[in-house]
């Protein structure tokens, strides 16, 4: 190629480029849904979403991605941090990836959560918490974070959060959306 057209070829290259740049969408805004097939969850936004200790990924969800069956999410706790006591009508299944920490566990068949029950839950121990009962997931270990897979059914989550276990279920208050799903809220439609 002569020198005149290499310069000619990187002339309209810039000039493509610079054009296309004025055209082109913004970086997707923090709220529309991200459509791509493979994510990678080290580039998931996380935050703790108002939570002291936790750290929150929805890892894919109805609000972030459309999902109409399941959400996923992976929850990160601080030494010492710990879920409110909270219940909901949905499924919700637990796989501990790392640390060590309780499940405690309510009744939902009086007229309070009552003194829950408690269960160790370590690294590669599985559990899933029953519909509507009261629970809360804590991290007891002095140094080592907890880490959680969690798997949920009928998303987007409808909480009802305790203050302790004795409040009457009819007290508990309902937070929906739930935390990492106020910010997007509005751009989420329910499409079922
Ligand atoms: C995933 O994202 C992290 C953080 O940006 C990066 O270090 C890593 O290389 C990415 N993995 C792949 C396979 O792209
Ligand atoms: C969890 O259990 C599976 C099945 O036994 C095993 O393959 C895996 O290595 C375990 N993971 C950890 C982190 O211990």
């Amino acid at each position: 190629m002569r020198n005149s057209d290499t310069m000619c070829t990187q002339i309209v290259l810039h000039l493509l480029f610079f054009v296309s740049s004025l055209f082109s969408i913004p970086a997707a805004s923090l709220c529309s849904k991200d459509g791509s097939v493979v994510r990678n969850i080290s580039e998931i936004p996380s935050g703790n979403y108002g939570r002291d200790g936790l750290s929150h990924i929805t890892v894919a969800g109805a609000v972030a991605h459309g999902m109409k069956e399941v959400e996923i999410w992976l929850h990160t706790f601080a030494p010492g941090a710990r879920t409110p006591i909270h219940r909901h009508s949905c499924e919700e299944v637990f796989v501990v990836l790392k640390g060590t920490g309780k499940l405690l566990l309510g009744s939902s068949s009086s007229n309070s959560p009552g003194t829950p029950q408690e269960f160790k839950i370590h690294v590669n121990s599985t559990f899933s918490v029953p519909i509507n009962d009261p629970h809360q997931v804590l991290n007891t270990d002095e140094h080592e974070d907890l880490q959680v897979f969690v798997i949920i059914s009928r998303p987007p989550i409808k909480s009802f959060i305790y203050e302790d276990w004795s409040m009457p279920h009819v007290a508990a208050k309902l937070k929906y959306p739930i935390f990492w799903d106020e910010e997007c809220w509005d751009s989420h439609k329910d499409e079922l």
